[in-house]
């Protein structure tokens, strides 16, 4: 089967909820993947930050290979050994002391929304009901999630929204102090905005939400969906700005690939859920947080944070000479392993002749290339794919 005749059957059965390149992946090996003609890529996106130990990680394999011929499924009626270990491994290394488990970003923040409301309703008063969100955030495309993403083009068609959300601008600390009322519950916010662009809060942002939540009795949500196991050289982005939410979510490369997501909290939050108030058939499930329980362990033993942070800055300071190089590149930004430039140009047509290269890079809010490369990428690696944009900028 050869790419072409991938497309021609995927067109016939897919819904069309995607825009696909022409291109049908067929194996992948560290930062390596091959598609169906036999093309060999490196790739600067991993699944929108979900394969952060590359493809196929042998250890990660092996986990879950031997978790599948043990056992793959079990309700949440019982208990399922890899799921405390993940949700001890978790705790152990953020500020959490209970975790919700399901399988995805969009459930994740669901169940975070869900018990933020149950919260309210137990412990605040009933008159507390509204979430602030950032403008050009994204946290997922049910419709709760969807409601608090704070781009329109998300929303269009699928009115009526959920009740109870208002927007502001992202790091912008005034809009928030203005929109809170005796309404406010939450306040739910990516320490890094990813799909929204990159965008970097400045110093003391999220420190300065704490702050407003503490005064106003308002529940803090990290949404590290994208940011979180070790994007950014940290395991959590949250712990660049010494402060600590009420609540966070954790999906994509939680599990190194394996669907799955998690809503972690403290003790004092999730006494708010009881038996029965959410769950999930499949959250929790052993293959997948045998899948995680390796995720981390890969993690701490290969030294990725301490990896991701110093080829993060090398691979920033080579964005930097492009920047110096080409008069439309406006801005170079992020931390770690999530980067971006933003141009002044449309950067559809750059990430088609990148992956024409054999390069996965990716274009978000039509303008900002965003580089989201396995954690384990190397120094040539990047090299060859600043090499290639130099090419491809040349000719703009
Ligand atoms: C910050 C953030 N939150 C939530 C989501 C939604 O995750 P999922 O697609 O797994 O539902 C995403 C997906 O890109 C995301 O980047």
């Amino acid at each position: 089967m050869t790419n072409q005749e991938w497309i021609e059957r995927g067109e016939k059965v897919l819904a069309p909820t995607y825009k696909r390149f022409p291109v049908a992946f067929v194996e992948g090996k560290g930062q390596y993947l091959w598609d169906a003609n036999g093309n060999k890529y490196t790739d600067f996106l991993a699944g929108i930050a979900v394969c952060n130990l590359g493809h196929s990680h042998p250890k990660l394999v092996e986990a879950i290979v031997n978790q599948a011929k043990k056992l793959i499924h079990v309700s949440n009626f019982f208990n399922i050994p890899p799921q405390v270990e993940l949700a001890e491994l978790i705790c152990k290394n953020s500020f959490g002391e209970k975790v919700f488990f399901c399988n995805s970003g969009a459930e994740a923040n669901e169940a975070a929304i869900k018990l933020a409301r149950m919260y309210g309703k137990k412990y605040l008063g009933k008159e507390k009901i509204e979430i602030i969100t950032m403008l050009n955030s994204f946290h997922g495309r049910t419709l709760a999630t969807v409601t608090a993403t704070g781009q329109e083009k998300f929303h269009k068609g699928f009115e009526p929204l959920v009740e109870g959300f208002v927007y502001v601008p992202f790091n912008d600390i005034k809009s928030v102090e203005n929109q809170i009322s005796d309404h406010t519950l939450a306040i739910m916010v990516e320490p890094i905005q990813g799909e929204g662009g990159v965008n970097v809060p400045s110093e003391n942002y999220l420190k300065d939400l704490r702050r407003l939540c503490d005064e106003n009795d308002i529940i803090l949500i990290f949404d590290e969906v994208q940011v979180g196991m070790g994007r950014t050289g940290k395991i959590f982005a949250y712990k660049w700005w010494d402060v600590e939410p009420d609540i966070m979510t954790l999906a994509k490369s939680l599990a190194g690939g394996v669907p799955i997501g998690a809503m972690v909290t403290t003790s004092k939050f999730a006494k708010a859920f009881e038996p029965g108030t959410h769950a999930s058939t499949f959250g929790g499930n052993p293959l997948a947080t045998a899948a995680g329980v390796a995720t981390f362990n890969i993690i701490f033993e290969e030294g990725l944070l301490t990896h991701c942070f110093e080829i993060g800055d090398y691979f920033k300071r080579r964005l930097y000479y492009l920047k110096d190089k080409f008069s439309f590149i406006k801005d170079v930004r992020g931390k770690g392993l999530i980067l971006a430039m933003e141009l002044d140009v449309s950067c559809v047509d750059i990430v088609t002749k990148a992956l024409e290269k054999g390069f996965l890079v990716n274009c978000t809010m039509d303008k900002v290339l965003r580089f989201l490369p396995p954690l384990i990428i190397q120094k040539d690696d990047i090299d060859n794919l600043v090499n290639c944009l130099e090419d491809i900028f040349k000719k703009i």
